[in-house]
């Protein structure tokens, strides 16, 4: 991990910082098997160095951006680079205080506090993702505020109160505007360091290409082109958002892989997310612009 976030020219003096909280917080080894080992390391050397400052600065953040910007997979990576459990609460409409603090539980005949995720991470010194956070209404964040300002506790009535471990951290996640979701609390906001999540550059989609497929680089360069001219569509407002999306793109080459046709993966990862035909006969030009017909499946994959 060192190695690839010296490559994404990361200052090396957050790294240093870095070295310094691992050396200073201990975890548990009944514990370890919750640091995630992330499948795809995320690009962009900014938001790495952004979010690492936050996370030193003893801050809470929030990585805000459209579908498939990697707010997971950044997750997932600072929980990985920073070496603490994860727990991620999926939250929804539904979503209670019950269910990110914990509730009422028998066992042998007495009543105790079975400890929801949010619990946990803060006891443990985990991070916890609080994830699609505005989609949760706001009266069921209300009980972590005290947990994520400078009081840095959780209150739960009937129980004593918990102190944070100093090593935890919530990272909550969201896509403004996206339907289903609400404006987030002022309140709540305040209490976070917001990151805005951008579309992947150029160069670190060739390497992601590289990196998590068997492409070779002449179609690694093609497809990264591909989403790119979908995403200028996309942005000049000639399609909507739906086909530009790099985690179809990386499931089309997926199935090429295995050995579907490029156009009917292309139109299973990307094209087919949009139920307008006229929308998708503009994204299929664009694959046809970029890819001859008959292209052979065996000289996409290197040897
Ligand atoms: N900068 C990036 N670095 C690495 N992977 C990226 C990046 N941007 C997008 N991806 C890829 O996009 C896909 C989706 O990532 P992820 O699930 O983290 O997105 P998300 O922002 O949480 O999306 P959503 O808002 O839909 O939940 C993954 O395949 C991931 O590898
Ligand atoms: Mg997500």
């Amino acid at each position: 991990m060192k190695n690839f976030l010296l490559e994404q020219g990361v200052d090396t003096k957050l790294l240093k910082e870095v070295d310094k909280f691992l050396n200073f917080y201990e975890i548990d080894e009944s514990l370890k098997y919750r640091i995630p080992k992330p499948k795809y390391h995320y690009y962009g050397k900014e938001i790495w160095e952004r979010s690492i400052a936050g996370i030193l600065s003893g801050n809470h953040i929030l990585l805000e951006g459209p579908k498939a910007t990697g707010k997971n997979v950044l997750s997932e990576n600072l929980a990985y680079l920073f070496k603490r459990p994860l727990w991620t609460i999926s939250l929804n409409i539904n979503s209670d205080p019950s269910s990110l603090i914990g509730s009422d539980t028998f066992k042998n005949g007495e009543v105790t506090l079975k400890r929801g995720p949010v619990y946990d991470a803060g006891l443990y010194g985990g991070f916890a993702v609080f994830d699609e956070i505005n989609m949760a209404k706001s009266e069921a964040l209300s009980v972590v505020h005290s947990a994520l300002d400078y009081r840095r506790i959780i209150d739960v009535p009937g129980y004593d109160r918990l102190k944070l471990h100093e090593a935890t951290r919530y990272i909550a996640t969201m896509n403004y505007g996206y339907v289903g979701t609400r404006d987030l609390n002022e309140a709540l906001v305040s209490r976070f360091l917001v990151i805005n999540m951008p579309i992947i550059e150029r160069e670190d989609l060739i390497k992601l290409l590289e990196e998590n497929t068997h492409l070779n680089k002449d179609y690694s360069l093609l497809f990264a082109q591909l989403f790119l001219d979908l995403q200028k569509k996309s942005l000049n407002s000639e399609i909507s958002s739906k086909a530009c999306d790099l985690r179809g793109l990386i499931d089309a080459i997926n199935l090429m892989e295995i050995g579907l046709p490029l156009r009917a993966s292309l139109e299973m990862g990307l094209a087919d997310k949009t139920f307008d035909i006229y929308e998708k006969e503009i994204v299929m030009d664009v694959v046809t612009t970029l890819f001859s017909s008959n292209v052979n499946l065996g000289d996409l994959f290197a040897k």
